[in-house]
C-alpha cells in the first residue's frame, strides 16, 4: 500500500481499489492480490424480472464470499441527489438490498442529477453552484446519513455543459457541503482533467481552494476524445498525468485520502485485457508506495 504523511507527520497507508461488477472470476483472480478495496455499483449488478428490479442473487453470493477477502465499497450512479423534484426511490431499494446482505465499508454517489421532471436524461449533469442547490443537497445528505449508519461520500462529476452562474466556485461548493453535513468527498481527478480539456477548468486554482483534508477517496480512469471533447467513459488505462495529479492530492490531503480506485467499465474489460488491468493496478501500487 502507498504511504502518505498525516497532519502530525506520521505515515499512513493509502489503499488501492478497483471496479468489480461480478461474474468475471478470471479478472478477480488477477485483481485480488493487487487491491485492498472492490468498488461495486448497485445498479450495475441489478436485474429486471417481471417489471421488478432486484440485485442479482448470483453476484450477491459472489460478493458475500469476496467480502471475507477484501473490503467492499458501494458506489451508486442512479440516486440523482440533485433532481429538484426528488431523488430516485429505486436507488434506495437497491442499496438497502445490498447493505442488508454484504458488508460495506462506506457508500458513495455523485454530486449531480440524471432526471428532470421524472424524465431520465441518459446522462449525468452537474448542479448549479447556488445557495438553493446547496441547501437542497445538504438536507438530502443528512437524511442519507440518518438512514444508513455508514460514512457517505459524494464525488465531483464532469461538466458536460458549462456551469450555470452560481453563488460559489466549484471548490467553495464542495467545502460548504462537507462543512454543513460532515460527508466525505471522492475526488475524481480524471473528471477534473476532462473539465480542464473541455472547458478550460483551472485545476491548480481548484485544488488550492478545495479543503483537501475532506478527500477520503480518489478516482483515476481514462476515456477517449471525440470531436475534440474528452469523454468520461472509463474505457482506457490511466494516463501518467492523471496518476501524477492523484499523487499530488494524496500528498496534500494530510492523511485523509484512504484509497485510490481505478475505475473501468465491465464492457471495457475484453478490449483492455485482464493482464493490462492487473498491470495498471500493479503500477498504481508502485506509484503510491514511493
Ligand atoms: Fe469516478
Amino acid at each position: 500500500m502507498a504511504q502518505t504523511s498525516t497532519r502530525n507527520g506520521t505515515s499512513k497507508f493509502v489503499a488501492i481499489g478497483a471496479t468489480y461488477e461480478g461474474r468475471d472470476p478470471r479478472l478477480l483472480e488477477r485483481m485480488l492480490p493487487l487491491v485492498d478495496y472492490i468498488e461495486v455499483t448497485p445498479e450495475t449488478i441489478a436485474e429486471v424480472h417481471d417489471n421488478q428490479i432486484t440485485l442479482s442473487n448470483e453476484i450477491i453470493t459472489e460478493l458475500k464470499i469476496l467480502g471475507k477477502e477484501t473490503k467492499i465499497v458501494a458506489h451508486g450512479v442512479g440516486l440523482s441527489i440533485g433532481s429538484h423534484e426528488g431523488w430516485s426511490p429505486t436507488y434506495f431499494h437497491l442499496l438497502d438490498a445490498l447493505l442488508e446482505q454484504v458488508d460495506v465499508a462506506w457508500h458513495s454517489e455523485h454530486l449531480g442529477y440524471t432526471k428532470v421532471d421524472d424524465q431520465h436524461l441518459g446522462i449525468m449533469l452537474a448542479l448549479p453552484k447556488t445557495e438553493e442547490a446547496l441547501d437542497m443537497v445538504c438536507e438530502r445528505v443528512i437524511k442519507i446519513q440518518e438512514r444508513y449508519k455508514l460514512p457517505f461520500l459524494l464525488e465531483n462529476i464532469v461538466h458536460v455543459i458549462p456551469d450555470y452562474p452560481g453563488d460559489f466556485s466549484e471548490a467553495q461548493f464542495l467545502n460548504a457541503l462537507v462543512n454543513r453535513t460532515g460527508c466525505g468527498l471522492i475526488l475524481d481527478v480524471y473528471n477534473l482533467q476532462c473539465d480542464a480539456h473541455n472547458h478550460g477548468f483551472d485545476i491548480p486554482n481548484f485544488l488550492d481552494e478545495l479543503q483537501l483534508t475532506n478527500v477520503r477517496e480518489l478516482h483515476v480512469a481514462c476515456g477517449v476524445e471525440h470531436n475534440g471533447f474528452l469523454l468520461d467513459v472509463h474505457s482506457q488505462l490511466t494516463r501518467s498525468s492523471t496518476v501524477q495529479l492523484a499523487r499530488d492530492v494524496v500528498r496534500r490531503s494530510e492523511g485523509s485520502a484512504e484509497v485510490v480506485v481505478y475505475e473501468f467499465m465491465p464492457e471495457a474489460v475484453p478490449g483492455l485485457g485482464r493482464d493490462a488491468i492487473a498491470g495498471e493496478l500493479g503500477r498504481l501500487r508502485l506509484t503510491f508506495r514511493n
